[in-house]
């Protein structure tokens, strides 16, 4: 049987995780990358020979299949027949929730269904290294991929605050999301001024909070965690400033040493965001690290023996497409030695220093 990995959406997300997929499907072990888009546009029509020309395959709801073809794109599937003969599917849309209610549901020949951080209640939240054992075969055929800035803190906490056996050693995380106001894909939403963001959920302040919050539950761990965000009149990365209150003692030797020790976590000391941006259009695959944080050393301080503070910055779309695919590779086989495995070209887009 074929092993094809059908992705919806050419967004910021889709985009990106259409080519990567498309690159190294070899390697991944997957026989055909299909995609599907929805809106046949001029503009887009660049970008979406590309991603042909790198051996993609364009899906298209039956009326819209003429467009395509007469700007001479050749559509290989309609819509339906391509989710069911897929073998996993990742929804790259703000819309997943409702693909699921609509069409993801009624399909018996899919072994996984992946849609992106909007989608609160998918399926079980996932982040790469972080939640990786509470997956179970045999029930999680809907995942949740956590949203950039949840990988960021989820990796932070687990990285720092992780114990092994004695659990847990937080007794409290704070943080504050400053986000890019807009993508460099985006030619909408461009704010003239920082703007809050409001308190809409009375224990955990914002999204992020609550969605870390799910993703160690999934591991039995329930953390007393608070966000709040505000979008910066920027294009460049995510930067978010964090509290971690420990029940224990640490210092800056434990916490460099554990951030040095994470594969997943890059060091810097660089402290302007455009600069990480531009390592990552240097020395990324298409611009993008895949690390799951960029922590700021310099900024980092242990206060009153117990308090980790400092900030970091979102690979924003780099870690939840590493995170995409691991869990699209283990969908197909789940078996984490096997994923880590097919993983390894692009680990080197994984920086431990930037
Ligand atoms: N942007 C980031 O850095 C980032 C990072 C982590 C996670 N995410 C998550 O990824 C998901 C997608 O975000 P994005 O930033 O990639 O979005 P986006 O850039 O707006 O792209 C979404 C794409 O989905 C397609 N689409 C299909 N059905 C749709 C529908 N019913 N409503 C709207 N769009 C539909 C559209 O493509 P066509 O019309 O061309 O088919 C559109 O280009 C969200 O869950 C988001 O939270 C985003």
């Amino acid at each position: 049987m074929k092993r094809i990995v059908h992705i919806v959406g050419t967004g910021t997300i889709g985009e990106p995780l259409i080519g990567l997929l498309t690159d190294f499907r070899d390697r991944f072990g997957i026989d055909e990358v299909t995609f599907h888009k929805r809106t046949p546009l001029e503009s887009d029509k660049s970008r979406i020979r590309h991603l042909m020309e790198r051996g993609a395959h364009l899906v298209t709801e039956p009326e819209a299949v003429t467009a395509f073809e007469g700007m001479g794109q050749k559509v290989s599937y309609e819509a339906q027949e391509a989710l069911e003969q897929a073998t996993v599917i990742i929804d790259c849309t703000p819309a997943g929730n409702e693909n699921k209610e609509r069409l993801y549901s009624k399909l018996s020949g899919p072994r996984g269904f992946l849609a992106q951080g909007s989608e609160f209640g998918f399926g079980k939240p996932y982040a790469r290294g972080v939640n990786d054992e509470a997956m179970v075969a045999e029930e999680d055929r809907f995942i949740q991929i956590v949203s950039c800035n949840t990988h960021n803190i989820t990796t932070l906490i687990k990285t720092l605050a992780d114990d092994g056996a004695d659990g847990m050693a937080l007794e409290r995380g704070s943080f504050v999301c400053m986000r890019r106001a807009n993508d460099v894909t985006q030619a909408s939403s461009f704010i003239p001024a920082p703007t809050v963001g409001k308190h809409g959920d009375p224990e955990f302040g914002t999204h992020h909070a609550r969605d870390a919050y799910h993703l160690f539950e999934t591991l039995d761990t329930r953390l007393d965690l608070f966000s709040s965000a505000v979008k910066l009149n920027t294009q460049y990365m995510h930067s978010i400033w964090f509290q971690l209150v420990l029940n224990r003692d640490t210092t800056l030797g434990e916490v460099t040493g554990r951030l040095h020790d994470n594969h997943r976590v890059a060091v810097t000391s660089k402290s302007q965001a455009n600069l990480i941006f531009s390592f990552g259009r240097d020395h990324g695959y298409y611009g993008r690290i895949l690390s799951q944080t960029v922590v700021v050393l310099p900024t980092v301080l242990v206060r009153r023996n117990r308090e980790i503070i400092g900030f970091c910055f979102t690979p924003q779309d780099g870690n939840s497409l590493l995170s995409s695919v691991a869990a699209t590779l283990w969908r197909m086989n789940p078996e984490w030695d096997d994923v880590a495995q097919r993983l390894e070209p692009i680990r080197r887009w994984l920086y431990q220093e930037i």
